[in-house]
């Protein structure tokens, strides 16, 4: 049982540099299947997240290899096997990603139907309808998904919902149809703009990758790559809002500020102080934390992977925020774990009116999905007294790589209990 002891109150100081995006390094790990030849990731983080994907990349005939903890090589030669494994798709529903490349390689799919999870059902309707308009037959059997299409033909594909990972499967698929897709009402994520360049420098063509309208050319094959994946924009949010909720100073290095512009302004808004200097953002905590009001959005707006992160850091706001959460139907669970710590917060629907309380106090709380512990994390670290976070899934370390040293580095007082690895 992993268990992450912490004992609040010390400000962070120093400095902490970012992780590549884990949202970018699992479809571009799936894109890979695309590919002929070898391709070379670099910056991709040491995740137990990418370690299944590459588990998945495995199963299906594909050899990889670390040299170096955020280096990796994947060699992709002829025949992929076609069948997704079950229990590696039910471990990590971004293995659902493989589902386009394959069909687009082989003309055959077999991915178990991922599950839903914590915070919400996570259906993927979205991506089938658009596999479907790009002429595959979509059919379900025994909980598998199973997509055939000889060829795959261009098309115009609109979005119900601007859905991240839906986005990236019909993008992937455009890649080898034969014609024109334009896909409307896309996502526009920073990781839906990296995983366009990886596939542009494996030769496909694509335009407007960011944008409302994406636009593919299909061709007949693409060759491996070497591609950086881009720092991860949660990750840096999330150490932003721990020095803003626990206090300090705090210099963030190997952040793109274009792509948490929201984040950064909401920090602001709270009073907190930052300071941009190309890729390295210094924050400064002074004073109170402003309560504030927020909105979860698909990109450029805020981010919903950040909301339990500022759940906990408006905890301890002067005045009552008011958080909505409109990406996900239930991603306010945290909230129960926090009023354990005496968080003053109610739950309204989809809302979460957070009054600001002068202290949280430590308790034994519980994490349910990766960024409720970060959320968890952040409170721990502003508590007063040791708190006890029972990770037993270990959620913590499938989206933030290293982050007990890293913390640690930062003046935190943050362990493993008994020791663990
Ligand atoms: C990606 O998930 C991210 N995961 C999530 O990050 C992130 O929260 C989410 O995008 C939104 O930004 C990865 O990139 C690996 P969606 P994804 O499809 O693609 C509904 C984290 O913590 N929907 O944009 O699954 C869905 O139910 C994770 O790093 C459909 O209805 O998210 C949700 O309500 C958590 N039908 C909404 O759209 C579909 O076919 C947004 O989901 C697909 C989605």
């Amino acid at each position: 049982m992993r268990k992450i002891v912490i004992e609040g109150g010390s400000p962070l100081k120093g400095e902490v540099t970012i992780s590549g995006s884990k949202n970018s390094a699992l479809p571009i790990l799936a894109a890979t299947i695309l590919t002929e030849g070898e391709n070379t990731l670099t910056c991709v983080p040491n995740l137990t997240d990418v370690i299944t994907m590459l588990k998945v990349l495995r199963s299906l005939g594909i050899r990889s290899e670390y040299c170096h903890p955020n280096r990796v090589k994947i060699w992709v030669n002829g025949k992929v096997r076609h069948v997704a494994p079950y229990q590696l798709v039910t471990q990590m529903r971004a293995s659902f990603f493989v589902i386009g490349p394959i069909l687009a390689r082989a003309g055959f799919a077999k991915v178990p139907l991922p599950g839903g999870c914590a915070i919400g059902s996570r259906p993927v309707d979205i991506h089938l309808k658009g596999l479907e308009k790009l002429g595959a037959r979509v059919r379900m059997e025994h909980g598998f998904v199973i997509v055939e299409a000889p060829r795959l033909r261009g098309n115009l594909v609109h979005l119900d919902f601007p859905s991240v990972g839906a986005t990236e499967t019909i993008m992937m698929a455009a890649t080898l149809a034969e014609g024109k897709t334009s896909i409307t009402n896309v996502a526009c994520e920073p990781e839906i703009v990296d995983l366009a360049d990886f596939l542009i420098k494996a030769g496909a063509k694509i335009s407007g990758a960011g944008t409302e309208k994406i636009s593919i050319e299909g061709v007949k094959k693409l060759k491996g790559v070497d591609h950086a994946i881009i720092p991860d924009r949660i990750e840096a949010g999330t150490y932003m809002a721990a020095t803003a909720a626990v206090g300090g100073e705090v210099l963030i290095k190997n952040i793109v500020p274009e792509h948490m512009e929201s984040i950064l302004l909401k920090l602001k808004e709270c009073g907190v102080k930052i300071e941009i200097s190309g890729n390295e953002a210094r924050i400064i905590k002074n004073g109170n934390i402003k309560a504030i009001d927020i909105q979860t959005q698909p990109h450029p707006g805020f981010p919903t992977d950040m909301q339990p992160q500022f759940s906990a850091l408006l905890a301890l706001a002067s005045g009552t925020s008011v958080i909505r959460e409109t990406i996900f139907e239930n991603r306010f669970i945290h909230l129960n774990e926090l009023k354990r710590m005496g968080a003053d917060v109610k739950l309204e629907g989809r809302t979460a009116i957070i009054k600001g309380v002068k202290h949280l106090s430590s308790a034994p709380v519980v994490v349910t999905d990766l960024r409720a512990g970060a959320g968890l994390i952040i409170a721990a670290l502003a508590a007063k007294g040791e708190t006890m976070i029972d990770d037993r899934e270990s959620q913590i370390e499938r989206g933030y790589e290293n982050i007990i040293s890293k913390l640690e580095g930062l003046g935190a007082h943050i362990s493993l209990a008994g020791g663990q690895k």
